[in-house]
């Protein structure tokens, strides 16, 4: 069967609807609930496949529960947690975020960039009113409660919130060494939960006690979705509204040229000191994504990592965590080596957008190479291309939008 057939398929089989509401689940097995960027990767999908129906109605789910303050959940559990493989010791941690039927931690902001995408090959005008509130208050929300200092870089107050649960990024903050199991990792964030709770999820109050990480993908998807509601509030003849979020979008492109990058990378931060977290992950090709880089820079970016086999060019890239890193696990790592799809996506996007025309081919043809020997799976292993994690995993969807 076709590529795009099968993930059709794949798509239609993992959809869901709840009241008035239709949504994606990631994957039965694993993933049972929506989740924020997942939901946009899956608009991505819906329009690679040629059906903005179901972006527009993935989208108009997934901003359907916002919390009190704007912020958007990062999972809304349309069925009961409990129903969660109740054997599993994850149930726990979803327990642990659940207020009633969404979590109180968001993930990167990815919507806007989304929302205007579908806006662009439908035309839809009504679309984009129906959906601008939620937005404005969600992007106000992130500006003001995870920049208290007025740094113009958003903080995360929970490595879930990077959508990379158990990166090495994280560790030193959570005092894990490089090399630590499962049950120990996921240990350190019910704590950490714990701690989110006793701050009452109070972004300012949690980040200054507990956990506060500045962190590269997140402030790189926000840039993109800032210049986004800029040109959506443009759409909606909201000139003064359009300026304010591109002078946003300008401040926080200067503060991580001027925080995080050193010797060429962009390195996430964590503290107000603003202290550079040096642990290569994939992230470090996010400022392709974000636009930040010059030409000159870009240039030495793919050439000393991208195309280095000693760090990123495994015979299965990306890896999400570098080969050489004390922390890399390439089979059981999670985020910790192994190769995931949506990484790749953003990754090229940034090459193409640098003209890198023959790396982002490059990774498309392996991309695919993947899904063809290893199915939709949730990561693979980077060395030998073996699936890995949940099955039925939509994010394989996402090379259809390798355009
Ligand atoms: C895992 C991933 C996260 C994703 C979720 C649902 O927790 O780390 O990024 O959103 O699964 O697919």
């Amino acid at each position: 069967m076709h590529l795009s057939e099968q993930i059709r398929q794949l798509l239609s089989s993992n959809r869901r609807i709840k009241n008035d509401f239709q949504y994606t689940i990631p994957s039965p097995d694993i993933y049972p609930f929506q989740w924020l960027w997942d939901s946009c990767f899956h608009a991505h999908i819906y329009l690679a496949l040629g059906e903005p129906e179901h972006a527009k109605k993935e989208i108009l789910s997934v901003i359907s529960k916002p919390l009190p303050g704007g912020l958007l959940p990062h999972i809304i559990y349309w069925e009961e947690a409990a129903n969660w493989g109740r054997e599993r010791r994850g149930d726990i941690l979803n327990q642990a975020w659940g207020t009633d039927s969404t979590s109180s931690l968001t993930q990167p902001p990815l919507i806007a960039f989304t929302v205007e995408t579908i806006f662009n090959e439908t035309s839809n005008t009504s679309f984009l009113e129906q959906i601008y509130p939620i937005l404005r208050n969600y992007y106000n929300h992130l500006l003001q409660e995870r920049d208290p200092r007025n740094h113009h870089l958003l903080g995360i107050i929970n490595p879930d919130e990077s959508g990379e649960d158990n990166s090495p990024r994280f560790d030193s903050l959570l005092d894990l060494p490089p090399q630590h199991d499962a049950s120990t990792h996921l240990d350190t964030r019910i704590k950490l939960i714990e701690q989110n709770k006793i701050c009452n999820f109070d972004a300012p109050t949690c980040m200054k006690n507990h956990f506060w990480v500045k962190d590269v993908s997140f402030n790189s998807v926000l840039i993109r979705s800032l210049q986004s509601l800029s040109r959506i509030a443009d759409v909606l003849g909201n000139n003064s509204e359009s300026s304010t979020w591109r002078e946003a979008s300008e401040k926080v492109a200067e503060a991580m040229r001027l925080r995080m990058l050193e010797d060429d990378l962009f390195w996430s931060i964590q503290g107000n000191d603003h202290e550079k977290i040096r642990m290569k992950t994939w992230n470090i090709f996010m400022p392709l994504f974000a636009g930040i880089l010059t030409d000159e820079e870009a240039g030495r970016l793919v050439e000393t990592e991208l195309n280095n086999p000693e760090t990123f060019a495994t015979p299965f890239p990306i890896p999400s965590t570098a080969k050489n890193e004390e922390s890399y696990d390439p089979q059981t790592g999670f985020w910790r080596g192994p190769t995931w799809m949506a990484p790749n996506w953003f990754i090229y996007q940034g090459l193409k957008r640098y003209g890198f025309e023959k790396e982002a081919a490059d990774l498309k043809e392996k991309s695919i190479a993947l899904i063809k020997q290893s199915g939709f799976r949730e990561q693979f292993n980077p060395e030998t291309g073996e699936g890995l994690g949940a099955e039925n995993f939509t994010w394989g969807g996402l090379v259809l939008d390798m355009k």
